[in-house]
């Protein structure tokens, strides 16, 4: 991730998603104390994350602080999701993004309470995850996945810990038929042990892959799509 992240498609198509969810659903009017949960190596709480406030990053392997503190990362706590380390309302805004889905949270639903915990009064959390169980690849293996999920099921989780929905949408939408084609034919003829989506080298595809992801960001952000690879969603921890 760390070697690829700052250039490939799929994050920066992300990022355009994740800041028009922001700006139309959180609506910051002062900086937001932000919790990135799950921050990996630190690039969304080091570059637009930190475009709308102060943003502290938690992770549980320490791989993830070494390179956190590289993108000179100042606020960082070595965590689970499931136990965090603050005291009840610390935050304006949780994030956490393809984190809840991994085999290292052993529970979702604990992780949420804990989200919902640390958040004040009508604050919200912003979460992305991979969509649709019967799309796991050998991409999951790679980034250990314990489930993909659809939007009914992660609004349904979101409602149980004491969030009203807000807003839930697919993405990834456009690319979804190629990516169909893509697990399918993994599935009819295995490749490499250990490739992952990230090691592709899709060379000129780069461009225009960000380039249609990004295309999404203004149709999730107001209207929501109805399938894609991940699904995201916007809570408001209830009052
Ligand atoms: C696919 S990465 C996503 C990282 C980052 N959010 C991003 O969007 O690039 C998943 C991250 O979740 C972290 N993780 C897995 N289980 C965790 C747990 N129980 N508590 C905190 N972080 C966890 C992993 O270390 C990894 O950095």
């Amino acid at each position: 991730m760390y070697r690829v992240e700052d250039r490939h498609w799929w994050y920066q198509g992300m990022a355009s998603i994740t800041r028009l969810l922001i700006e139309r659903w959180v609506q910051p009017d002062a900086p937001l104390k932000i919790l990135d949960a799950g921050c990996g190596t630190g690039a969304a709480m080091t570059t637009y994350l930190a475009e709308y406030g102060e943003v502290t990053g938690v992770d549980l392997y320490p791989q993830a602080m070494e390179y956190s503190r590289r993108r000179k990362a100042r606020l960082l706590a070595r965590a689970s999701v499931l136990d965090l380390p603050f005291v009840p309302a610390s935050f304006d805004l949780v994030t956490s993004f393809d984190v809840l889905y991994e085999r290292g949270v052993r529970s979702d639903a604990t992780a949420l309470r804990e989200f919902a915990r640390v958040l004040a009064p009508l604050g919200r959390v912003l979460l992305r995850l991979p969509a649709y169980d019967w799309l796991r690849g050998r991409h999951d293996e790679r980034v250990h996945t314990r489930r993909r999920y659809t939007a009914k099921q992660l609004r349904t989780l979101l409602e149980q810990a004491g969030f009203d929905v807000e807003h839930v949408s697919y993405a990834n939408t456009l690319l979804f038929p190629l990516a169909v084609l893509k697990r399918l034919g993994e599935s009819l003829f295995p490749l490499k042990e250990n490739a992952s989506d990230l090691t592709l080298d899709t060379g000129m595809f780069n461009t225009l892959f960000r380039t249609i992801l990004s295309s999404e960001a203004p149709l999730i952000a107001k209207f929501g799509l109805p399938f894609g690879l991940s699904v995201v969603a916007v809570g408001r921890k209830r009052s």
